[in-house]
């Protein structure tokens, strides 16, 4: 059986060759068209269906996911995980790279090819921006970013669109704030250049040393969206439908005391969703440390742990469709 991917032998059993999504690797959501995400939000309900009817599917019986995780990480991998497995397939997990021969001074492809091997997919999360383009040229089988430094956060691109249509029933015609650390935040590059298909407003809320990148912002004026910053909450929860906020990526930072300075910058509170609209998602990729208080969590607006669970659905329709199984 050959792959689209180089031509090269994949694995698996009788695959739906039909879509474009076999064999492919995902690591940025400037791949995919409308047609695409409308696909893949499809597969995912789809997938909600299954789960909530009867927890699991034997569809990817017999297929093996490797999770290769060289960043911290726990919805992104435990949610890959649990796709695969109530996709009927298994995992080799390695979350502590410090005991796989990484530490042995193992270089990425090497790594790389030695776990395709064992897997037909593999889930990579890597500090370096660009590193899972490299895993996809080395790698015969579909390489899969769970995010690449400050680059980008693909799946959770998609989950979070998946989530504010879930949420909103809509996505053209909507005014999305995203908050916080939008030049570390690899999940907001993701997410901004994927709104940048739709009909949105987008309004970027940071401190001046956390700003958008310019390439991302650039390609936002390109699309024909127009990028407005702002340096305070307050001025853009009122007409937002989105208020997707952020955590500061202290990880990011060289110098602790830059990240000292911008710490805690942004806090919304109950009082500042009473300035919200009544029909809006407050959104989070998580973790938080601080942007959201606890006691907005029963505010039914705040939408991040149905963001959360939606990541899994996301998850086992790419990892279906990749392997020719959607
Ligand atoms: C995000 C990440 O890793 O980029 N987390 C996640 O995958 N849900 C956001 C973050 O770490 O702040």
């Amino acid at each position: 059986m050959t792959s689209p991917k180089n031509g090269q032998k994949i694995v698996g059993l009788a695959p739906n060759r039909e879509h474009s999504f076999y064999g492919r690797d995902i690591v940025s959501v400037k791949q995919f068209s409308k047609q695409d995400l409308g696909y893949i939000f499809t597969v995912a309900d789809e997938m909600r269906g299954i789960v909530k009817r009867v927890g699991a599917t034997d569809l990817l019986k017999g297929y093996v996911l490797a999770n290769l995780f060289y960043e911290p990480s726990t919805r992104t991998s435990s949610s890959f995980i649990a796709a695969m497995q109530r996709l009927g397939g298994s995992v080799i997990p390695i979350h502590g790279v410090q005991y796989s021969s990484v530490s042995k001074g193992e270089s990425l492809p090497d790594t790389i090819r030695t776990l395709e091997c064992y897997a037909d997919v593999i889930v990579l999360r890597h500090p370096e921006m660009g590193a899972s383009e490299i895993a996809a040229r080395y790698a015969t089988k579909p390489i899969i970013s769970a995010g690449d430094g400050i680059g980008e956060h693909p799946t959770q691109g998609l989950l979070d669109l998946y989530t504010i249509y879930s949420e909103l029933g809509t996505i053209d015609g909507l005014h999305v704030a995203m908050v916080g650390d939008l030049r570390n935040g690899r999940t907001v590059h993701s997410l901004a250049r994927l709104l940048r298909m739709y009909d949105v407003s987008l309004t970027f809320v940071a401190p001046e040393i956390l700003r958008l990148p310019d390439d991302v912002k650039g390609e936002l004026t390109e699309a024909g969206r127009p990028v407005r910053e702002m340096g305070r909450v307050e001025d853009a929860i009122e007409e937002a439908d989105v208020l997707y906020v952020t955590r500061v990526q202290k990880e990011r930072f060289a110098d602790l005391r830059d990240y000292e300075a911008v710490k805690g910058c942004y806090e919304i509170t109950p009082e500042l969703m009473s300035r919200a609209k009544q029909r809006m998602a407050l959104m989070h990729p998580l973790p938080r440390v601080g942007e959201i208080r606890y006691d907005v969590d029963d505010d039914p607006r705040a939408a991040y742990f149905r963001q959360m669970e939606n990541g899994m659905y996301i998850r086992m329709a790419l990892l279906a469709a990749v392997l020719g199984k959607a």
